[in-house]
């Protein structure tokens, strides 16, 4: 019998045992430091000469690890030994699938289960992260190893007298998955298994800033009892092994989760057909989002002001999903705008290895630091500083929560995504502008709308274009299985990750029909 899927319940890091384990997994993990990592072909281990340096964005001098670099050659191994593993167990989906299903029936709980906590929790914090995306890993195994046994038998289709009809999903074939470095663990494993448990291969290629926590998971997949050659961990740059393996002729399926250059790079290469290629390859992808949250005349305004620095600012807003946007009724304007700046000024920003004391960590790199600092810059200029403005990059790369106030609807920060803790204000005269203005973006990610009106949240529930949509709540924190996650748009494919009909987007539809 299948145990129910549920989410993993959260974990309250302001109970004293909580965070005393927390800190001695931690310890545990900093032992690890400096190691060096090879990749993973086909099972087998290739240090290579040249490494990617990781390091942790609270505290630049303190090296994670060194990862190696897959170049082309590298490349054109994994997709050959991907490609043989793919043609030599056929194309029954269950093959791989072994390890997540085991979890979902919990005959014997999958090894993920025991051990990630444990063993990734110090990557994830130096990343300026709790616990969550961890959690949100294995929600990922159990929904999709649930989802995987509801269709690996085929779906009901009608037959007539004279006839059997079956309808079959059959795995692609290869699949390049390239993950983002926030969420990193979440959307890294989320992203692979889905593509593992539908019978395809996987070549995982993972941002170059967090590829440590890529080869935890492949070490605890092999413990979970996946075949070699099923997942192949080849990290190296975007523009070599990235462009390489998007345009090879046996790459079947490219997911990828990132910003929408590169999402809308990768589309157009992989429309292009290559000599002996014999598909159109498929592309799942998730782009960026410049997300609202819209706060009408009639609504919660302490809920309002929570929700908006709570979606703006958590893991230093460095996320799709992230609230980058308000849109506010020029009634209560004022109202929320002081109590968003006031909790703003509440927040503390540092090195979180202390979880219980520090709300926003760093954020992941200098190139992004430069990024926000410079958007701040346009910030000031669009708009009225009311919170933050400033950054150090002196030991790791932070940065204060920002606020800006009045700015207009169609100013760059109000329509380019930062990616970073900066939030614009804007106001509106009525429901059907705060929803014109929170429409008027080329993304569609998420949004949330605050009101105690009931008709202007129907009325939300047609007009406001996003992916998904939240009411009396902050636009963040999708939960797997429960609130599908993606969106429209320029935030990318449509495909919606934790959701019913994420997996069949790895697989091809197959019709047989027997007449008698
Ligand atoms: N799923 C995340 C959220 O909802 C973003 O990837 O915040």
């Amino acid at each position: 019998m299948v145990v129910p899927y549920k989410h993993e319940p959260f974990t309250d890091f302001s109970v004293e045992t909580n965070k005393q384990k927390l800190l001695d997994a931690l310890k545990e993990v900093e032992e690890g430091y400096g190691k060096e990592y090879p990749l993973i072909i086909g099972g087998e281990r290739i240090m290579t000469e040249d490494k990617i340096k990781v390091v942790n964005p609270a505290n630049k001098d303190e090296v994670l690890g060194y990862v190696s670099k897959a170049n082309k050659e590298l490349a054109d191994k994994a997709i050959a030994v991907a490609n043989e593993t793919f043609e030599k167990n056929g194309v029954n989906p269950i093959r791989f699938s072994e390890p997540t299903f085991y979890s979902a029936q919990q005959q014997s709980y999958g090894a993920a289960k025991r051990n990630l906590p444990h063993i990734l929790l110090k990557k994830q914090e130096s990343h300026g992260k709790k616990q969550t995306p961890i959690l949100e890993g294995i929600d990922f195994l159990e929904y999709y190893g649930r989802q995987m046994l509801r269709i690996k038998d085929g779906v009901e289709v009608e037959s007539r007298p004279i006839e059997n009809n079956r309808f079959d999903y059959i795995p692609l074939g290869v699949g390049l998955v390239i993950s983002p470095w926030n969420f990193l663990f979440a959307i890294m494993t989320g992203t692979t298994v889905a593509a593992m448990v539908t019978g395809n291969t996987v070549l995982l290629k993972p941002a170059s800033a967090t590829p440590i926590i890529a080869y935890k998971l492949m070490e605890v997949l092999e413990e979970a009892g996946m075949p070699a050659g099923v997942v192949n961990y080849i990290p190296g740059p975007g523009s070599e092994v990235g462009d390489h393996l998007v345009d090879h002729p046996k790459t079947r399926f490219v997911s990828f989760t990132g910003s929408r250059d590169v999402g809308t790079r990768i589309f157009e290469r992989a429309a292009v057909v290559h000599e002996g290629q014999k598909w159109l390859k498929r592309t799942i992808i998730e782009m960026g989002g410049k997300d609202t949250i819209v706060v009408d005349k009639e609504a919660d305004l302490e809920l309002a002001a929570q929700s908006i620095v709570q979606s703006a600012f958590g893991f230093s807003g460095q996320k799709c999903s992230a609230c980058s946007r308000a849109v506010i009724h020029e009634d209560v304007y004022d109202q929320v705008k002081d109590r968003v700046v006031e909790l703003t000024n509440e927040l503390t920003v540092g090195n979180t290895s202390d979880p219980s004391n520090i709300y926003m960590g760093p954020v992941i790199d200098q190139a992004a630091y430069d990024k926000i600092m410079s958007y701040i810059q346009i910030g000031k200029e669009e708009g009225e500083l009311l919170a933050g403005g400033t950054g150090d990059d002196t030991t790791g790369w932070f940065v204060q929560p920002t606020v800006f106030g009045n700015v207009d609807p169609k100013a760059r920060i109000m329509q380019e995504e930062i990616f970073g803790p900066v939030v614009a204000l804007s106001k509106g005269k009525d429901f059907d502008e705060l929803i014109d203005i929170a429409n008027n973006t080329e993304y569609g990610l998420t949004g949330a709308v605050i009101t105690n009106n009931r008709e202007h949240l129907e009325q939300a529930r047609e007009d406001f274009m996003v992916g998904n949509l939240y009411f009396n709540r902050g636009c963040t924190a999708a939960i797997v299985g429960y609130q599908p996650f993606g969106g429209f748009n320029m935030s990318g494919t449509d495909s919606k990750a934790g959701g019913p009909d994420y997996l069949i987007q790895h697989m091809q539809g197959k019709t047989t029909s027997e007449q008698f």
